[in-house]
């Protein structure tokens, strides 16, 4: 890291995004006693994260990252993180099985409370007020007192992290995450399912798997792996002065560590290569990630990379790519290329929900199919191109929420005004995401048949 950085330098850099708290004083108390409050994740854990995701930059894994787009203050409670986790697992377990190969389990949880938006402001009925960023900064009712952003909120975010993430460690280190709770779930899930038949197969395969090795004598009980998982917190750094407020100096190591959370990602709004987003970035030593929007030329990609990792480490950087379902293969490739020519280590993970958002009976959505259709060019892409398509990234969540249409399930036009409850984005719902993670697997195994068998890795 060049000499130069410091959790601040970010301060002296052009920047986009950046609420206007009226009382500067009270946002910098806040922020000075943040930066007392324990770290909410520890350096060794974001290095073991790093490790695991070096093997998905080599080939050898593959990412799921997935969570709320935004989390909420409304929605904190035990059963929506529980529901969440549960879906999540399931995912993980069709694509480590359909994969062949560990998967690295990655919630947007625990952290993921700052929003981007396109306009400062919103106007409704004549009354224009500051637009919504996210409940670590306003409130989403449409009201001035809401709307002013107030640093208190970003103490309730710091807690409600907390909380989020200890009961998260509990469930995935404490049996929650016992690999045949999962499997039964899944089957609950495959009982009521339209398409059970497509997945059957696969699922039945898993059993086969489960009962082969209790019989051999490998259980839960005799074997920790099968009962407890790895599962790691990310989200968007995207408020610079909570994230700096968080970052620590490792002890260990001397490196500076953000400590909000153990993988952050840059957005594709604020990844200007001059700007502040990525200078406070740059001198982190967590694993980052950055999401690729169509206006990413491959000039432009490089110099990202240059700059957040100059020691090309595999699992430092993970490139989320976000296009749209009609465009990946106008963008894709050409990053892909210009990253190969290079020799850079990278990530490739998919982000199939940003770029196909669109607006129906007044309810900001995503179809389903085109959901699916972006993951399948990132594949095909992939493939095309001889690299790895390493993972997925998406906005997803436990509850049987309305607010993606499609899927087996049908979720029309006319059901979005049932069930629709997310704080910026529309979310899979659980059976969504599975679905979701079936038709990955689908995909995944194709890649395997088409590679030499894979050995087998520890992180
Ligand atoms: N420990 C292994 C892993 O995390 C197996 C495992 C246990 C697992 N519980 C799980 C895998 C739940 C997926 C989901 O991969
Ligand atoms: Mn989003």
């Amino acid at each position: 890291m060049s000499m130069d950085w410091t959790p601040g330098s970010w301060r002296t850099k052009p920047i986009e995004q950046v609420p206007a708290y009226p009382d500067p004083l009270a946002l910098a108390e806040t922020e000075k006693r943040l930066s007392t409050f324990p770290p909410l994740v520890f350096a060794g854990e974001a290095r073991k994260l790093m490790r695991a995701l070096g093997e998905v930059a080599e080939g050898r894994a593959f990412l799921l990252q997935g969570g709320d787009c935004a989390e909420s203050f409304a929605e904190h409670g035990a059963d929506n993180i529980r529901d969440f986790f549960r879906a999540f697992l399931q995912m993980a377990v069709v694509l480590t099985f359909a994969a062949s190969s560990p998967v690295v389990k990655v919630g947007r949880i625990a952290g993921q409370f700052a929003k981007p938006r396109s306009n400062p402001d919103e106007t409704r009925d004549g009354q224009t007020l500051p637009s919504y960023r996210g409940d670590i900064i306003n409130g989403i009712e449409f009201d001035e007192a809401s709307r002013i952003p107030n640093p208190e909120r970003q103490e309730m975010a710091y807690r409600q992290s907390a909380a989020t993430l200890n009961l998260l460690r509990a469930f995935a280190q404490g049996g929650y995450a016992n690999l045949e709770n999962v499997h039964t779930w899944m089957l609950g899930f495959l009982a009521d399912s339209p398409q059970a038949a497509r997945y059957r197969q696969l699922a039945d395969r898993i059993s086969e798997t489960m009962h082969f090795m209790r019989a051999i004598g490998i259980n839960a009980e005799s074997h920790p792996s099968l009962r407890e998982t790895d599962f790691f917190t990310s989200h968007e750094a995207l408020l610079l002065g909570y994230e700096e407020a968080l970052t620590r100096v490792d002890s260990t190591s001397g490196d500076w560590y953000a400590t909000s959370g153990h993988m952050i990602w840059i957005g594709d709004r604020t990844r200007q290569e001059n700007n502040a987003h990525v200078e406070f970035c740059r001198g982190i030593r967590n694993p980052i990630g950055l999401k690729c929007g169509p206006s990413l030329e491959p000039d432009g990609l490089i110099r990202l990379i240059d700059k957040l990792n100059p020691d090309n480490i595999p699992g430092r950087l993970t490139l989320i790519a976000r296009f749209g379902h009609e465009k990946v293969e106008a963008h894709l490739p050409k990053l892909i290329r210009a990253v190969q020519k290079e020799g850079r280590k990278v990530v490739w993970s998919c982000d199939p929900m940003h770029g196909n958002t669109i607006t129906l009976n007044g309810y900001k959505t995503r179809p389903f199919d085109r959901i699916l259709a972006e993951v399948q060019s990132f594949f095909d892409v992939h493939h095309a191109e001889g690299t790895h398509a390493g993972g997925i990234h998406v906005e997803m969540t436990g509850k049987d929420v309305t607010e993606c249409t499609g899927g087996t399930r049908a979720v029309s036009a006319e059901d979005l005004s049932d069930r629709y409850h997310t704080h910026c984005d529309p979310r899979l719902n659980a059976t969504q995401a599975l679905e979701l993670a079936f038709l990955v697997a689908e995909l995944l195994k194709k890649d395997r048949e088409s590679v030499p068998a894979r050995k087998a890795v520890n992180f």
